[in-house]
């Protein structure tokens, strides 16, 4: 952990700046102490994306903040936030491995630490008021102290990018010269995320220059790479053999997999604020490691809890899109979650081939797959005599159904006739 000080100014209140060191977040350094009058406390903190510690912190203070870290979140964020999300299979809608999502909950915790520390009454992000971001660090933030007070300095001074430059320019504010992208990008150890843009038009295939951790996969080698990744209660532990701590894991797998075109998703997404949104993922490692976890888990856990535990996972993908991490119900589904991998133990082989990515190997100490009952050939131990016996009980609840429930035209000699008399006795009665 880096930390620098500028000289103290007199007493003022504290804000803890989320700073990511872009456009949004040097602008509003200045801007927190010209309209609120506060003393600004730069926060960088690292979950896997560029840029660099120095420059940085170096920049956050020569643009006035009056002390400036950086702290390297990135092992907590993996082991805490990503691993849970692996072994939950995250995917919400299916689809998109909630990469810039997972990271929010870290990030906010490590803000209210500092808050904290430093003795601060404000907690300042750079979300804007149209995505999800500004609800997860909001709700997340107040659910850890809800006397902290939340400034979202572009939520409340809605600005275009050119008016935030010439701001920048006005008060001398040092912004680093980025090329300037038509896309809204947002990057982590667990995926990069794209939007604006030609991506708003939902019928453009998303161009070339939206890619940025993955080859095309018409470009990627034409012979597969394969990948073994060892598990042990659902969480990752080593790659091809070798034993890797979280955060190495994944940089590797990004590489491997990066260079054989896997983990581009294109998706139209439903937002918690309402809005659906057009919006492409990279996320490599994720891709693989989720789609690996859920190949052993087909091994090592039986029908009823995978059947299940799907649920669960629907239920824990959408506490983390929609900010709910620090709420009430995360932590027993989370506790659910953890009870299922005590056997999700083993090894996957992967096979990963022009940006497909397929499971083509597993084993487990604890697989549920046994070849004996498994085999059409010889060694068959699967007991054929019984399964006539299972049937029967199995399909009686159908079979007395169905003989209970017989259409007319089946059941209906018997039926008209009785009918037939009962008419002629009421006939002959009435007589
Ligand atoms: N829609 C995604 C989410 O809410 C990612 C948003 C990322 N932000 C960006 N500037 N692309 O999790």
């Amino acid at each position: 952990m880096a930390t620098k000080t500028t000289k103290k100014s007199a007493k003022r209140e504290k804000v803890v700046l989320a700073y990511s060191g872009g456009l949004d977040t040097s602008v509003d350094i200045h801007w927190l102490k010209d309209k609120y009058n506060l003393d600004v406390i730069a926060v960088a903190l690292n979950v896997g994306q560029p840029p660099s510690e120095d420059d940085i912190v170096a920049r956050a203070l020569r643009n006035g903040a009056v002390k400036a870290e950086f702290v390297d979140v990135r092992k907590d964020f993996v082991e805490n936030y990503i691993w849970p999300e692996v072994k939950a299979n995250g995917l919400y809608q299916d689809i998109y491995p909630l990469s810039t999502a997972i990271a929010r909950p870290v990030m906010a915790k490590k803000l209210v630490e500092i808050a904290h520390r430093e003795g601060a009454k404000y907690i300042a992000h750079g979300s804007t008021g149209k995505g999800n971001d500004q609800v997860r660090f909001d709700a997340g933030i107040v659910a850890q102290d809800p006397e902290l007070k939340i400034i979202a300095p572009q939520r409340e001074w809605v600005v275009s990018r050119d008016e935030e430059i010439d701001y920048a320019a006005a008060h001398g504010i040092e912004i680093k010269a980025k090329k300037n992208s038509p896309y809204s990008r947002d990057e982590n150890l667990w995926g990069a995320s794209c939007e604006c843009g030609l991506l708003e038009d939902a019928w453009n295939e998303p161009p070339a220059g939206v890619w940025i951790l993955t080859v095309d996969p018409t470009k990627a080698p034409d012979t597969p790479a394969y990948v073994e990744i060892g598990f042990e209660k659902g969480v990752p532990v080593s790659l091809n053999g070798k034993k890797m701590d979280g955060v190495a894991l994944i940089e590797k797998l990004d590489e491997i997999a990066g260079e054989n075109g896997v983990g581009r998703i294109d998706h139209v997404e439903d937002r918690l604020v309402g809005i659906k949104s057009r919006e492409t993922y990279e996320c490599p490692a994720a891709t693989v490691i989720i789609s690996a976890h859920r190949s052993l888990e087909a091994m090592t856990l039986q029908r009823d809890v995978i059947e299940f535990k799907r649920i669960m996972e629907q239920k824990f993908c959408q506490l983390v899109y929609d900010g709910q991490w620090f709420g009430g119900l995360r932590e027993p589904v989370n506790a659910f979650i953890d009870s299922t991998q005590q056997f999700v133990t083993g090894t996957i082989r992967m096979k990963l081939y022009k940006g497909s990515c397929t499971c083509v190997g597993r084993k487990s100490p604890h697989s549920l797959y046994d070849t004996g009952l498994a085999t059409y050939s010889k060694g068959d131990t699967f007991d054929h005599k019984a399964a006539m016996g299972f049937i029967y009980v199995w399909g009686l609840p159908d079979q007395t159904a169905a003989r209970a429930h017989v259409v007319p035209a089946k059941c209906t000699k018997k039926t008209a006739k009785t009918s037939a008399k009962k008419t002629a006795t009421k006939k002959s009665k009435k007589q």
